[in-house]
């Protein structure tokens, strides 16, 4: 590879000695400081934390090249794998790598083919008609809702209704034992993926053993529900041609003869389901009613939209939820512009390169997703909320969706897409049909600050409904 420029070569942020850019980021809000460093340093830089060397790249076409030459060229990060592996966490699809990422994702996608997907629609209509019921009461009492806990109830019932087989009714009761645990192992991944020091192999602190404690929890009840699910399958085989949710969909596609997985990885699969479901959906629904709220014209059209065509939640159908173009619509516009996994990191697994940079075998790079899908460039007021862009406009919409890739690119883009669009028109066709929004807003009545944990979450915002006059 002659003729390439090295990275050392490159601009980006001036690195301490030892802890590099490690003290010009927040961890809390890190997506920002390297997209910052974006609009200075230009569409491909590097930054150091702590140790590590990090090649940033903002150029959509670069990236989704990047992101395509997976499995082979490029992996998520070993660190990933070990933090999970540390935790006691079976690896499911999304750390998994190589061969064994190849026979995880094809059980996991067996079960989120459209077919699928509509099989599990009365599972989701139920934990939708919850939330009706929750959003009913609070308007009737005049009550604010707390957006972004309210949302992961939601879609915490919802996946975990799918992925565990059994109803895990946290919309209507607050002692569910199961999910107190996993609120302790999803931020601690967090934490520990982006701590400088590992602390936790020095010393166990209390909230170590907790940990350890959840976790043991956790596989056990998981490993309850794989019982369960088996039995059922048993008794009633017609399940197995249309499984009614994803653990008994990943349960047939592992008991396949050539499947090349087991128990093991549906274990795996079912705490990743949680991990990548959730938040997920419940950020994306919360920024959508946010923008919504803010953007009285394109809220009118969806509101038109719902009540002309899916008027009654107790009557939703997935035909229903599917002819909602502009909703649809409106999510695609919310993802652009606050997409929840707004940066991803991989690490290449042979010498290569990107943008005529020499990028040696095991360097870390970090795709800033949110760029140019926010550029002038690329799209017409780009800043702006327009629904439109998507509808109607065949090239305008393709060319956007290249841009935009809030579910990622190339052969690892989330299998879940299609569900969490469903479950977002449904949330949202409630919402719209059986309320007026009064107000949407924190309690400074500021823009919501973008907060990475996990995923990029909105902080502190309320709304308050009332009845649809
Ligand atoms: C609005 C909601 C969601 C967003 C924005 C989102 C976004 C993403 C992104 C950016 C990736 C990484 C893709 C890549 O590497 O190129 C991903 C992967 C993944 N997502 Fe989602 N996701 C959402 C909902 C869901 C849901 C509801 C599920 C399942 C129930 C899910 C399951 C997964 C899995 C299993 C992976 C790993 C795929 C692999 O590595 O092969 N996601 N998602």
């Amino acid at each position: 590879m002659n003729g390439l420029r090295e990275i050392a070569d490159l601009p980006g942020p001036r690195p301490l000695p030892v802890v590099g850019n490690l003290f010009q980021i927040r961890r809390k809000h890190l997506h920002q400081s390297v997209e910052a460093w974006g609009r200075e340093y230009g569409p491909i830089f590097r930054f150091r934390l702590g140790a590590r060397t990090l090649l940033a790249v903002t150029d959509f076409e670069a990236l989704t090249t990047a992101l395509r030459d997976r499995p082979d060229g490029f992996r998520r990060t070993k660190l990933m794998e070990t933090i999970g592996l540390e935790m006691g966490l079976t690896p499911g699809v999304f750390a998994a790598n190589g061969e064994a990422w190849k026979l995880q994702r094809r059980m996991v996608m067996a079960g989120f083919d459209p077919t699928h997907v509509k099989a599990y629609f009365p599972s989701l209509l139920k934990v939708t008609q919850r939330l009706h019921g929750r959003w009913l009461k609070a308007a009737n009492a005049g009550s604010a809702i707390e957006l972004q806990p309210e949302l992961m109830r939601y879609t915490v019932d919802a996946i975990s209704g799918l992925a565990f087989g059994a109803d895990i009714n946290t919309l209507e009761s607050d002692d569910e034992v199961i999910q107190q645990h996993l609120d302790k192992i999803f931020p601690a991944i967090y934490r520990r993926l982006f701590s400088f020091i590992p602390w936790w192999r020095i010393v166990r602190m209390p909230s170590d053993r907790q940990l350890e404690r959840s976790m043991l929890e956790v596989n056990r009840a998981i490993a309850g529900f794989i019982a369960q699910a088996r039995a059922r399958l048993e008794a009633e085989p017609a399940r197995r041609a249309q499984p009614p949710n994803l653990l008994e969909a990943m349960i047939v596609a592992a008991d396949e003869g050539d499947s090349g997985v087991g128990d093991r990885e549906v274990t795996g699969n079912v705490l990743t389901m949680l991990l990548a479901g959730e938040d997920t959906t419940a950020n994306t629904l919360a920024w959508m009613i946010h923008l919504l709220h803010r953007n009285p014209v394109a809220l009118r059209r969806a509101q038109q939209e719902v009540r002309e065509r899916a008027p009654d939640a107790a009557a939703f159908t997935p035909e229903m939820m599917a002819s909602l173009d502009y909703v649809e619509a409106c999510a695609h516009e919310t993802m652009r512009l606050k997409p929840v996994a707004p940066f991803q990191v991989i690490e290449a697994l042979r010498d290569t390169e990107i943008k005529g940079i020499r990028v040696p075998k095991g360097m870390g790079v970090w795709c800033v997703m949110r760029s140019d899908s926010v550029s002038d460039k690329h799209f017409t007021d780009a800043q702006a909320f327009e629904p439109e862009r998507w509808l109607n406009q065949p090239g305008v919409a393709s060319s956007a969706k290249r841009v935009s890739m809030p579910f990622g690119a190339g052969p690892r883009i989330c299998p879940g897409r299609y569900l969490a669009l469903l479950e977002i028109a449904m949330a949202m066709a409630m919402l719209l049909a059986h309320f007026d929004i009064v107000d949407v807003s924190t309690p400074d009545g500021a823009d919501p600050a973008e907060q990475m944990a996990f995923t990029m979450m909105p902080v502190g915002l309320r709304m308050r409904l009332r009845l649809r006059t």
